[in-house]
């Protein structure tokens, strides 16, 4: 294989194990990713807004080594975590033992969220949007286990940072904000708010070094 045909299925492999992570190799980048991302979940989780006693569905939470965090954002807060990956989501519910009944996990095929209509006050998502195959139907699920009035909070990297790394070619679905509030629009949420950031992150493709990431939050509300 020469070199070329190398790099390219390392990013393919990696971008496999990003949008589900599975094996040794997956713990390792569920780590990175924590690494990587944790400054987009915290901007997400800012943009809730948490009060005592809401109750949080997080959809590809990964490894989550930043769940203590999200619960310590308001008294009473129950967190709740969906996963497609078996591997981040026994990771996820190992690591978090000791929070008890405050932090839930579930591991799911990616198709319906096995929850009842209307039991989450709020929900979240950060960087998964790009590996959804259907994201129409995972908006519409998100808004159906939203109670009337619930937020929800999406963040993901901006389509031309994320068109420019290596991996992405293999499979992501690239979004501009723009792209995301439609499709909010359209599955019935009423628009909140966008806030674009930035931050200088790890490189995935290359380790030792980092870059500049730009991102964004959006919020979005279910009808009361
Ligand atoms: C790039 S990782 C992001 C993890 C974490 N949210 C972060 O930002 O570091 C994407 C995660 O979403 C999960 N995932 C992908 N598609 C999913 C789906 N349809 N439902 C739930 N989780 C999904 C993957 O298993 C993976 O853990």
């Amino acid at each position: 294989m020469s070199v070329t045909q190398e790099d390219a299925a390392r990013m393919r492999a990696l971008a496999a194990q990003l949008g589900h992570p599975q094996g040794e190799d997956g713990l390792r980048v569920g780590e990175t990713m924590h690494e990587s991302n944790i400054g987009m979940t915290r901007a997400c989780l800012a943009a809730l807004a948490l009060q005592a006693d809401d109750v949080l569905l997080e959809v590809g939470h990964g490894n989550g080594a930043h769940v203590a965090e999200c619960l310590a954002a308001a008294p009473g807060l129950r967190y709740q975590g969906l996963e497609l990956s078996a591997l981040m989501h026994e990771d996820a519910a190992r690591r978090n033992a000791a929070l008890g009944e405050a932090a839930g996990f579930a591991h799911y095929d990616g198709q319906a969220f096995p929850f009842p209509d209307a039991c989450f006050t709020h929900a979240m998502s950060v960087n998964t949007l790009y590996f959804l195959p259907d994201p129409p139907a995972f908006l519409a699920e998100l808004r159906r286990v939203l109670r009337p009035g619930g937020t929800l909070g999406l963040a993901f990297a901006d389509a031309e940072f994320m068109r420019a790394l290596p991996f992405t070619e293999h499979g992501f679905r690239l979004y501009a904000m723009e792209a995301v509030r439609d499709a909010l629009a359209e599955a019935g949420f009423l628009p909140g708010e966008a806030r674009r950031i930035e931050e200088q992150v790890p490189s995935k493709a290359r380790p030792g070094t980092t870059q500049s990431r730009p991102s964004w939050v959006l919020t979005a509300r279910t009808p009361a």
